[in-house]
Formats: C-alpha cells, structure tokens, sequence
C-alpha cells in the first residue's frame, strides 16, 4: 500500500470535517466533489449558495449537493463568529466593526470555523496568496502548545529500492515559511516536523538538524545557531531520536556517519532532514525533486493548532483532493485518534 492509500483509508475511517473558504473555485469544487464521493471527509464550502450550486451543475458535480455550504455575507454567520474574531484580535486594538468585516473574509471564516470546533481543518490558496492563507490562520488558529512558529514540510517519496529515508520517505523542514529562524524557532521546526513525520509520512521519526559542519568541524555563528538548537530540540522532546549539527552525508549516510559522528544517535539513517534556513530548505527539496526524481509532497503546514494547508495557484484537482486528505490526516493525528 502506497503512502496516499494508507492516508485515504485513514481519512475514511476518521471522517474530519473540512473547509474550503473558496467554495466558488471550479478546481477546488471538483476536488470537493470527488472526496465526499470517496467517502474521505465532510465538506464545508464557503460561498454563496446559489452561486456554487449552479457551478456545481455546469460543472455536474452531483456529489457538491452533500457539502455543507456557508455564506459569509450571511448576517447570522458573521454575528456567530465576529465575538471570537473581536476576542482574539481585541488586544491589537480592532474594533467590532472590523471583527465583522475580517469575519466576512472566506479565509478568516474558515478558519474561525475551525477555532470554534464547527470544522477540523481548512484548505486554501487556489486563488488566494500564501501570505493571506498562512496570515488567517496565524491570527486565528495560532500554535499548538509549545510551539510558537508555523513551518513547512515537504514529504520526500524517494524512487523504488532507495537507501534513503524510512518506507521510502523523507521529511524536509522548513521549505515554506520562516526564512531565517533563530535557535528556538529551529528547534520547535525540528519537533513540529518530526510530528508531521509520525502523522503525514508514518514513519518513526529520525531528526537531523543539518549544517556544513559535523560535530565541530567547522566554526561560525550558523553552526552555533545549529549546535544550540539540537540542545532546545531535545529538552523539548527528550524521547525523539534526535541528532545535530550534522553534514547531509552524515545524516543519511551510514558510512559517512561511522566516521564524521560515530556517536550519533542517528547512525546515518535520519529520515527528517531540518534545515538551518528557509533558503537552504526550499533550494534543497527543488533540487532533490527535479534532479533525483523524487515526488515532493507538501508543503505540509505544521505547528498549528489545527491544520491548515496552502495550495499553489497553479495547482490541479488531483493536488487539491491530495492536500485534503493530508489536511484530514494531520486533524486525526492532533486529536490522537
Ligand atoms: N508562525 C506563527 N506565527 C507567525 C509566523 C509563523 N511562521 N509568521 C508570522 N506570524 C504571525 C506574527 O506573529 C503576527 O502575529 P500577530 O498579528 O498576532 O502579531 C502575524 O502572524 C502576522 O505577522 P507578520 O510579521 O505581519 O507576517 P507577515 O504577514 O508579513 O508574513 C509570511 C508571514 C507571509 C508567512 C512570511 O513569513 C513569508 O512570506 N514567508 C515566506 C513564504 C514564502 O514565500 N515561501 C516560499 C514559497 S513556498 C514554496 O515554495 C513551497
């Protein structure tokens, strides 16, 4: 069974409910219409009403009749969770007036629907930016506990009889959002990936907090940044298997370990592979996708605390439908089901 075959069994038996704030987007509306077929979620789209069920027909779209459909210029919608808005954002000086209209925004409302556990998830970004994705859901969803930064995470599926990784995966961190995180954001990255790594990937998590140093060979303020940040990483999960600064090689590489870090608890065969910055960790899984071959998976938004993934505006149904299940497994995976 492939990684998306046991994700789609898992969203099936754990139904999650899942908003789509852009419920009048013929992309996202097929995706919708293929995963209540599929049995895989209940969808809340948002929207106005008449407008997306004559989309759904032009589009014949039997299956959008089952999804629940939210307007969000609808008066009782926005009095219902404007409070929280006002509550959540009071101390940044908003009015109620301006809890409303944010409140009106697809994307906030998603995610407020989410904040008040009328909904386990949202999924995002066909028409809209990853900023406004990412910033609705920083403002309202916020963090787990003990984690302050939100980060992304792509999961590797290597080619077939690869050495690499665990159940042919990899998990890279931070390819997405936080481009220069100091010591304690890259330590929280570490941990949050390593959850994506259990949830998303399933796998055991084996971290490596990567640099161009192993162990002391190299000396600069990065390398410092990177020692310093395996040392938080592990007082905040003393039980992950968990190893740093490591060079690429000495992470994956079991030969290359036995000699630059023979200590190490990795043994070189990390499967989370988390980056000093987000410069490194978007050039890295680019180039590993275009020149190894590998299917990048994500980014997977993690830190939350519930999820929220963004979509690119170029991206098809099949990734929408994909992002959703993953987005269901991430809700299954914070709630310990
Ligand atoms: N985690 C949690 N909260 C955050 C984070 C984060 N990573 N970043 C910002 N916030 C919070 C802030 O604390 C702030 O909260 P507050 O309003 O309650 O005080 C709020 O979000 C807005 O913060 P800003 O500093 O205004 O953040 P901004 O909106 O300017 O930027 C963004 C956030 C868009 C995510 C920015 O970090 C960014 O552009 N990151 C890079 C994204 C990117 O371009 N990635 C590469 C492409 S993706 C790809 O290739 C797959």
């Amino acid at each position: 069974m492939n990684l998306f075959d046991k994700l789609t069994d898992k969203a099936r038996k754990h139904p999650q409910r899942i908003v789509l704030p852009e419920g009048l987007e013929p992309r996202t509306l097929t995706a919708a219409d293929r995963i209540i077929a599929d049995g895989l979620a209940q969808i809340i789209l948002i929207g106005d009403k008449t407008e997306i069920r004559a989309m759904a027909r032009e589009l014949k779209l039997e299956n959008i009749s089952k999804a629940t459909i939210v307007d969000p210029t609808d008066e009782a919608v926005v009095e219902r969770y404007a409070p929280l808005f006002y509550e959540l954002r009071k101390s940044k000086g908003i009015s109620m007036e301006e809890a409303r209209l944010t409140t009106a925004n697809p994307l906030y409302l998603g995610c407020l629907m989410v904040k008040a556990g009328d909904a386990d998830g949202q999924v995002a970004g066909a028409m809209n930016t990853t900023g406004n994705v990412l910033r609705a859901a920083f403002q309202v969803i916020k963090t787990v506990p003990g984690i302050s930064v939100v980060s992304g995470a792509f999961v590797m599926l290597l080619p077939e009889g690869s050495p690499f990784g665990s159940k042919g995966v990899l998990v890279f961190a931070d390819c997405a959002v936080v481009p220069n995180p100091t010591a304690e954001e890259l330590a929280q990255i570490a941990v949050a990936a390593a959850r994506t790594a259990r949830d998303i990937a399933g796998i055991t998590p084996r971290v490596a907090l990567l640099s161009f140093s192993t162990k002391g060979s190299a000396k600069s303020d990065s390398v410092d940044k990177v020692i310093r940040a395996t040392e938080l990483a592990r007082e905040l999960d003393p039980e992950l298997i968990l190893d740093g600064e490591l060079q690429a090689d000495a992470a994956i590489v079991p030969a290359v370990a036995n000699s630059k870090a023979p200590n190490s608890p990795l043994s070189g065969r990390a499967n989370v592979l988390v980056f000093p910055s987000l410069e490194v960790g978007n050039i890295a899984y680019k180039l590993v996708q275009r020149l190894g071959g590998v299917q990048a998976v994500g980014p997977v938004l993690q830190g939350l605390a519930a999820p929220v993934n963004d979509l690119s505006r170029g991206c098809f149904p099949e990734d929408i439908y994909k992002t959703i299940i993953i987005t269901c497994n991430q809700a299954i995976g914070l709630k310990n089901l």
